[in-house]
């Protein structure tokens, strides 16, 4: 048995079906980058043929990315595996993931298939796919409700046919730990040709069951394990990325010595990455990247801590990139030491990101006495939004509001290239975001639902910088806005125009 377990992230495929967590191609491209320098082996980039959208973000990823593999996912159709094979072909590593249904239930109700035309439609799809590229998963969906025999029979008939990599999705998270080890005990003795594959498990959280399942599996000998960021996916989610891979850090002798290639350190950055992006934070209590996974609060505890770090440490923040909160910079510090501080946090910025950053920073520095790690993120988080077109920008604003009266606001845009700005008044029974925001649709003269609003404080103190994260809708269209300031009402304001912006884009 081979002790090195494959990551195959779908992040950007079965976490972009989560509610509220599609991303546009910037965002997916942002989440891509990140992912190769978690050192992820494959990245399953979407579903191609599901919209001219997935395709361009499967292919604008297969050509960015380097070193991991990269996947499109496609059912077991001719015209399906097409689509796939054009987005990914430009990879250095391409991957065709093809998938069908093996449950009674799924073959019956919604293959309206038998058993033999499942084998047949499965093994034609991956020697059709096989013509393309050499890499071929075949997923057997529902896998963990099907009848065994039956699905070695299926399994057999893809590796005959050119499959490299058998997944077994519990893709209605109903299987237990202990089930999970029986199916690929027995698959790894039944499946005729096995030796030529590799196994793979795909685990939904319906039952908070993802990564205990995934785990079982590798200890039963699965060499890939499919997971996300955060754990978002389709309902409860998939297997945390983070979760799956720190028990197998931490309990590398439990687990036989398994490991995989993941750079740790790249762990949180990618799961504060997620979040920001899909707008949807993990619970304060989430196992590894929650705010209080490394929070000792009992006083016996930080004592014990103090004394021996292992006393209640099974693993430390350094261990996934939990930068130290050291307070550094002020208002006069300089480039240097700016430039010096987020290379240590990790970021790796161009000259001209560096230069935009540090217009940022002095601007904050203005309005803050010193200047956190947290602060620091949220400046280049900031940046990193304002890569977008800035089609409508805020000029000004001015609002008024109190207890006993109804919320004025006054915003005035700068459009386009143009000089001029315009400018419109609302009042608004909501307070001031919500005057601001009808002023804003005053000007842009159309109407902008608000789906969603959420505000919070990305750092500490009272002059903390809030982040704002709206999810607009107009018509079919959706985007999701974000911002941050030390002014709740700017940010709220800032966020509402880089949503408009991506509609508008
Ligand atoms: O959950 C599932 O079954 C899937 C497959 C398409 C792999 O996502
Ligand atoms: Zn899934």
């Amino acid at each position: 048995m081979s002790n090195r377990i494959k990551i195959f992230d779908t992040t950007l495929r079965d976490g972009e079906q989560s509610p509220g967590c599609s991303m546009n191609l910037h965002e997916k491209l942002e989440v891509a980058a990140q992912l190769e320098k978690l050192n992820v082996d494959v990245i399953e980039a979407g579903f191609a043929i599901a919209s001219p959208g997935d395709f361009e973000s499967v292919s604008e990823v297969a050509k960015l990315v380097k070193n991991a593999t990269v996947a499109s996912l496609s059912r077991a159709m001719e015209k399906d595996i097409d689509a796939a094979y054009n987005a990914v072909k430009h990879a250095v590593s391409p991957r065709i993931h093809t998938f069908l249904a093996t449950s009674p239930i799924h073959m019956q109700y919604k293959l309206k298939m038998s058993e033999d035309e499942v084998v047949e439609r499965a093994a034609a799809a991956v020697a059709y796919a096989k013509k393309y590229c050499s890499d071929i998963e075949f997923s057997a969906e529902d896998a963990l409700r099907s009848d065994k025999a039956f699905l070695a029979r299926v399994f057999s008939a893809v590796i005959a046919a050119g499959a490299t990599v058998l997944n077994v999705p519990d893709t209605v998270g109903y299987s237990t730990p202990e089930e999970m080890a029986d199916y690929i005990t027995y698959l790894k003795n039944n499946i005729i040709g096995i030796e030529k594959a590799e196994i793979s498990v795909h685990c939904h959280n319906d039952l908070g069951l993802a990564v205990a399942n995934t785990l079982a599996s590798v200890k039963a000998g699965a060499t890939q394990i499919e997971c996300t960021i955060n754990g978002i996916g389709e309902r409860a989610g998939n297997a945390s990325l983070e979760e799956t891979v720190m028990n197998l850090n931490t309990r590398k002798a439990y687990y036989g010595g398994a490991y995989c290639n993941i750079d740790l350190k790249q762990i949180y950055r990618a799961s504060k990455l997620v979040q920001r992006i899909t707008g949807v934070p993990v619970a304060p209590s989430k196992a590894i990247v929650g705010d209080n996974a490394f929070a000792h609060e009992a006083g016996i505890h930080q004592h014990g801590v103090l004394e021996n770090r292992s006393t209640y440490e099974i693993m430390t923040p350094q261990d996934i990139g939990i930068p130290h909160n050291k307070m550094v910079l002020g208002k006069h510090s300089g480039r240097h030491a700016f430039d010096d501080r987020l290379a240590e946090l990790g970021y790796r910025l161009t000259k001209d990101e560096l230069d935009e950053a540090f217009a940022r920073f002095k601007i904050l520095a203005d309005k803050k006495k010193v200047i956190s790690d947290g602060d620091l993120e949220a400046v280049v988080a900031m940046k990193l939004d304002e890569s977008l077109v800035q089609h409508y920008k805020l000029d000004n604003f001015v609002v008024n509001s109190g207890k006993n009266i109804t919320a004025t606001s006054t915003v005035r845009l700068q459009v386009g290239d143009s000089e001029e700005t315009i400018e419109a008044v609302s009042s608004g029974e909501g307070g001031p975001v919500h005057a601001s925001y009808r002023a804003i649709n005053i000007l842009l003269g159309e109407r902008i639902e608000v789906e969603d609003y959420s505000i919070r404080a990305a750092t500490e103190g009272e002059d903390a910088i809030a982040e704002v994260v709206v999810k607009l809708r107009r018509g079919d269209k959706k985007a999701t806005g974000r911002a941050s300031s030390t002014d709740t009402i700017e940010a709220s304001i800032l966020a509402y125009l880089n949503g408009v912006n991506k509609l508008w884009a």
